[in-house]
């Protein structure tokens, strides 16, 4: 890699930082005043990336507009997904350095490091992350918990390389980037934080609804855009909600919230798709339980709640598109791999549904030249269903507890994987 790249690379991260860490502090902090203290002493990091993070102190806004200049030159000169793992194992390394917390952000990139690897084929890249790779591994080596976010890959491999490890605490309900298996067999506990971003989440899923169903996104660029030139009879004619019919794919928790915000806000009528019944929501809701393939066919809205595994990955394709009413409108707060985005783009381009929403996409973030953002009917938020104080702070909780309890042996306020017990790690 040339020195001039790997220079770009960094103020490419540098930018994203500056938006990553606005967006986290109060979570980092929440999480800090938990467990910061508990880590024991760390190596220092590497210098270069000292000289990074002390960068950042310097930033100022004309810096950040260099840089943007910087992050699309170099994007034509970079594939995107190099690029990608470049910006996101720097950025780790940057933002363990700002928090002084040595040990979470750098013990989780080790993966992307080695992914890093073996994207670039040039010894120099090669070169470049282990010197970063060696101080990561004996990190993590000595660690007895890991505090892990959605976007970090805990697979076999990195597991290996902390034997000590008693507990992967995920920051995160969603468990999709933790290979459980592969843990379970290791005596690791495994943590999550539902329930406590169940409303949240399902109020997203309600803001993106109202805003595909209402054009709101398109309409309000538009105004300021000075193409609103006077009240329009027919122009920026949306979709109704009240007493039409809304499809959970996926009637767990979150799948519950949202239908119950729809049919007592909105008194629509309920279509769930699952592999099991529901009693609450057919009860409560007077939900009805139909195949997917009813629930496409009927339904104005069709929201997903699924987890993202082998059979579900990439299940909302053409064919299913195909199946939804013109005037359809379909929301994805769950993962972005359920989606396949190639298909969603044309059924939304071409007018085989109406709308979409999302607020997970795949990858996050989706680079800025996306074709899904050149759609005027695609509302795309960067995966905050959960980002408000209250159920960020819980969540902090929550990961803080597991994490506690996971290295003192413990019991887990949310286990992943109670097959666990009994071999546990002590
Ligand atoms: C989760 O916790 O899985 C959510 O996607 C975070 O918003």
């Amino acid at each position: 890699m040339k020195k001039d790249r790997r220079r770009r690379a960094r103020e490419a991260a540098l930018q994203i930082l500056y938006q990553w860490d606005v967006g986290r502090g109060d979570v980092n902090r929440a999480v800090e005043t938990f467990f910061g203290h508990q880590w024991p002493d760390a190596q220092p990091a590497p210098d270069e990336v000292r000289t990074f993070a002390s960068g950042l102190a310097r930033d100022t806004v004309a810096r950040l507009d260099a840089i943007d200049a910087v992050v699309a030159e170099t994007a034509q000169n970079w594939r995107p997904e190099r690029m990608a793992v470049l910006d996101r194992l720097i950025l780790r390394m940057a933002v363990c350095e700002m928090m002084r917390d040595p040990d979470t952000p750098p013990a989780v990139v080790i993966n992307e490091a080695l992914e890093l690897a073996r994207t670039f084929s040039t010894e120099e890249a090669v070169k470049f992350i282990n010197g970063m790779l060696d101080a990561i591994r004996k990190k993590i080596a000595d660690c007895d918990g890991l505090v892990s976010l959605l976007t970090d890959k805990i697979d076999g491999p990195l597991l290996d390389a902390a034997p000590k490890l008693k507990v992967v605490s995920n920051f995160a309900v969603g468990f999709n980037n933790v290979d459980i298996p592969a843990a379970t067999e290791r005596g690791v506990a495994v943590g999550n934080t539902p329930g406590v971003l169940t409303d949240a989440t399902a109020d997203m899923a309600m803001v993106l609804l109202l805003a595909a169903s209402r054009r709101l996104v398109e309409s309000v660029d538009d105004a300021k855009e000075g193409r609103w030139k006077t009240w329009e009879p027919v122009g920026w004619l949306g979709q109704d909600l009240a007493g039409r019919t809304i499809g959970i794919v996926g009637m767990g928790r979150i799948g519950f919230a949202v239908a119950k915000r729809c049919r007592f806000g909105w008194n629509m009528n309920v279509l769930y798709s699952d592999v099991y019944q529901s009693q609450p929501a057919e009860t409560e809701l007077g939900a009805k339980k139909v195949d997917l393939k009813t629930l496409l066919k009927e339904s104005d809205f069709v929201s997903i709640h699924t987890d993202l595994n082998a059979e579900t990955k990439g299940m909302f394709n053409t064919d299913l598109f195909k199946q939804m009413k013109k005037t359809a409108i379909f929301i994805n707060t769950a993962r972005g791999p359920l989606v396949d985005q190639k298909a969603l783009a044309t059924a939304l381009r071409d007018g085989t549904i109406f709308a979409a929403g999302l607020d997970v996409t795949d990858p996050e973030p989706l680079p800025a030249d996306h074709e899904l953002y050149q759609l005027p009917n695609c509302v795309i938020a960067p995966h905050i269903a959960s980002a408000t104080v209250h159920t960020r702070n819980e969540m902090a909780r929550i990961c803080a507890e597991n994490l506690i309890a996971g290295v003192t042996g413990g019991k887990l306020t949310a286990l992943v994987n109670p097959d666990v017990e009994g071999k546990r790690r002590r």
